[in-house]
């Protein structure tokens, strides 16, 4: 059977960073407060230059780089964002011609915090199914602009960035979790939680772009039994345990959620990448920003077993077992 495998990845932030106590002279809130309740230390805050698409176009650079490959040997791009340049056309279709594209396939998902599960789970099955050989899957976020810099509750805990990586095809046998590539990938939606997390505004509502809106509490509660739930799911899909995991690359959030679902499933907190505390809730960017933090640091290795996983806005989540 053929296998989609990563070979390579990147990302990229805005070059203002914003530490908490920076915050607190505009914002009311503390360093100790923000700290305590989310683990965030930084956030990277996008300057009027710096778009989704620009980030979503240096971090795929970075990951063509990465895989040794160019923009021409690329047939499909598929770009997680909630916060695109335009309301049209798709930002995927900036970084196809950045890149020198001419061909394939580009467009955008939209599935805000699971944008890259989602993202990743639409090419892995584009690819296996002979519509491309070569995808760059992207997220990218400037949630800045969306944010509601009056209410305390959600501007502090969110930032901007993007994450990319490349994936091509290899053949393995059926059922062979050793050898790499993504073995499996599991997505959820529930539409009946709009309300806990979602954007006051819209082309086709209010004809503005809105701002932010989430009751927290709520979200929190949600994330750690649906994550937890769709990670089990997924390892006992391949006969595997929380044991076989050499490294968990979550949506970062917030550290609370992160060590509330690694105690669910029995895992250690040294398995789980954290890159929350420096660049804060990046949306769809989040997990390609970690896995590429992650693999650029050395932490993950050719070989390792990675979990992904992400909840956000719908709402929505899911996760992928990947042989890196
Ligand atoms: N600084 C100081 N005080 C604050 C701040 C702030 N930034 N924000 C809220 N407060 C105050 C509130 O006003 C409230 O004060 P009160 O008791 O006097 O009314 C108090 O802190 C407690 O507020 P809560 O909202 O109840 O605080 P909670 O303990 O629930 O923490 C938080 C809030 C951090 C948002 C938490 O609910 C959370 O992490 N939720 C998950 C949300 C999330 O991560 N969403 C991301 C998108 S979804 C996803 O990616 C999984």
């Amino acid at each position: 059977a053929t296998r989609s495998v990563i070979l390579g990845t990147g990302s990229a932030l805005p070059s203002k960073r914003v530490s908490n106590a920076e915050l607190a002279e505009t914002v009311d809130t503390s360093d100790e407060w923000i700290t305590e309740r989310t683990g965030i230390k930084f956030r990277h805050i996008a300057a009027p230059e710096e778009t989704t698409g620009t980030l979503a176009i240096d971090a795929a650079n970075r990951a063509l780089e990465a895989a040794g490959l160019a923009g021409s040997d690329i047939d499909l791009i598929v770009l997680a964002t909630a916060t695109p340049d335009h309301t049209f056309p798709a930002t995927a279709t900036k970084v196809q011609s950045a890149i020198g594209m001419t061909g394939g396939i580009a467009f955008d998902v939209a599935a805000v915090c699971s944008g890259f599960l989602y993202a990743l789970s639409v090419a892995d099955s584009m690819l296996r199914t002979g519509m491309g050989s070569r995808a760059l899957v992207i997220g990218a976020e400037t949630f800045s602009r969306i944010l509601d810099w009056e209410d305390r509750g959600t501007c502090v805990l969110f930032g901007d960035g993007a994450g990319a990586v490349v994936l091509g095809l290899e053949t393995a046998a059926e059922g062979d979790s050793a050898a790499r590539g993504i073995l499996t990938t599991q997505l959820h939606a529930d539409g009946r939680h709009h309300d806990l997390l979602y954007v006051d505004g819209g082309p086709s509502t209010t004809g503005t772009v809105g701002k932010v809106r989430m009751k927290g509490r709520e979200v929190f509660r949600h994330a750690v039994v649906n994550l937890a739930e769709v990670m089990e799911q997924v390892l006992h899909r391949l006969g595997l345990t929380s044991a076989d995991i050499d490294w968990v690359v979550p949506h970062q959030a917030n550290a609370r959620i992160l060590d509330a679902t690694a105690r669910k499933l029995g895992l250690p907190p040294e398995k789980v990448v954290v890159t929350v505390d420096q660049h804060a809730n990046t949306s769809a960017a989040s997990v390609p920003l970690a896995l590429d933090t992650a693999v650029r640091d050395g932490r993950i290795q050719r070989g390792d077993l990675l979990v992904l996983e992400a909840m956000g806005g719908g709402l929505t989540w899911g996760a992928a077992v990947i042989r890196y």
